[in-house]
């Protein structure tokens, strides 16, 4: 049986790090782990020539230009990374016929609904990350209707930059923390999205037919203060943990009040359970403690 090669890039990102330690877990596939060094996603016109030497049968796209704050006034890097370089891997995608993952984010979505975003729901994003997400949704659906982006909300992993650690640091240096109550989501933890992300390319494998939008984030929702003070009681501290309004807390770009996501679609598709975020942010800190 001829070897399936499934390129992914970001390797040194959270959802890229957590495909590389399932990856061993997986001997049918080929993966192939890249990292900024080897496929820059500000240089999208190099790509076709890295996709002859690499030779994959599927492209799985974890980069992205995930600096929220700080795209607001890095628009044209943050575009070209997350809209422009979207829209190429997914024509070259095209061209080769294999099936092209990408993800996305609830930043897509206005922040004023008071239940989950269905995957149908019009975007309309308050900040200029969310604008480069949806922007790099529509462009690689435009040009490979195959596309299949998996739009991702609050992820945390024992690797990388997220809340998670920083507030297990923070709540180590400090004595008190003031943290935002008013905005609502779902936490994810990367690994648990890395594992749907396989169990996608098995049923692409399978045959099945995937493709468009998906949801995926961990069962429950919350919000920044509430999964703080969960993180504070799993981890034993003791920081006094105040909860404060966003507009105490103001940042660079806007986040939306509610941002919680439709997981059904997902769940249906590929017939798969979703473990509720505490249980996953409990798996994370075992993670986190085992470094
Ligand atoms: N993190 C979240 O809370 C969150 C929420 C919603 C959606 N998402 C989406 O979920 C996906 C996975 O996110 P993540 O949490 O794994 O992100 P992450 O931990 O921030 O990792 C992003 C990776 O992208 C790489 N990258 C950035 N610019 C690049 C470039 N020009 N060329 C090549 N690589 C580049 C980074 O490389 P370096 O290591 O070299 O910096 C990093 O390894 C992304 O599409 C993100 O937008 C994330």
């Amino acid at each position: 049986m001829a070897i399936y090669t499934i390129l992914v890039t970001g390797a040194n990102g959270q959802l890229g790090w957590e495909l590389g330690q399932l990856a061993k877990s997986y001997p049918a596939f080929k993966f192939v782990f890249v990292d900024r060094s080897q496929l820059d996603l500000a240089f999208p016109e190099t790509f076709e020539k890295i996709m002859l030497t690499i030779k994959p049968d599927c492209i799985v796209n974890t980069a992205a230009y995930t600096a929220v704050d700080k795209s607001e006034t890095e628009k044209e890097l943050a575009y070209t990374v997350n809209a422009t370089a979207v829209q190429e891997l997914a024509r070259i995608s095209k061209d080769l016929s294999i099936p092209f993952i990408t993800y996305s984010t609830d930043y897509v979505f206005d922040g004023e609904a008071t239940t989950p975003y269905a995957t149908s729901t019009k975007v309309d994003p308050v900040n200029y990350y969310g604008s480069t997400k949806a922007a790099g949704e529509k462009m690689a659906i435009e040009v490979n209707e195959d596309t299949i982006i998996i739009r991702t909300s609050w992820v945390f992993s024992s690797h990388g930059n997220n809340f998670v650690k920083t507030m297990l640091r923070l709540m180590k240096e400090r004595e008190s923390l003031n943290i935002v109550a008013d905005q609502k989501g779902r936490p994810t933890y990367a690994k648990d999205l890395a594992i749907a992300t396989m169990k996608m390319v098995e049923a692409i494998n399978a045959g099945k037919t995937i493709k468009g939008i998906y949801h995926f984030a961990n069962q429950g929702e919350t919000n920044w203060f509430s999964f703080a003070t969960t993180i504070k009681a799993f981890a034993g501290l003791t920081c006094n943990i105040q909860p404060i309004e966003t507009k105490d807390f103001p940042t660079p770009a806007k986040r939306p009040a509610y941002s919680v996501l439709d997981t059904s679609k997902i769940e249906q598709d590929l017939e798969m359970d979703i473990r509720d975020w505490e249980e996953a942010l409990t798996a994370c800190m075992k993670a986190i403690n085992a470094h």
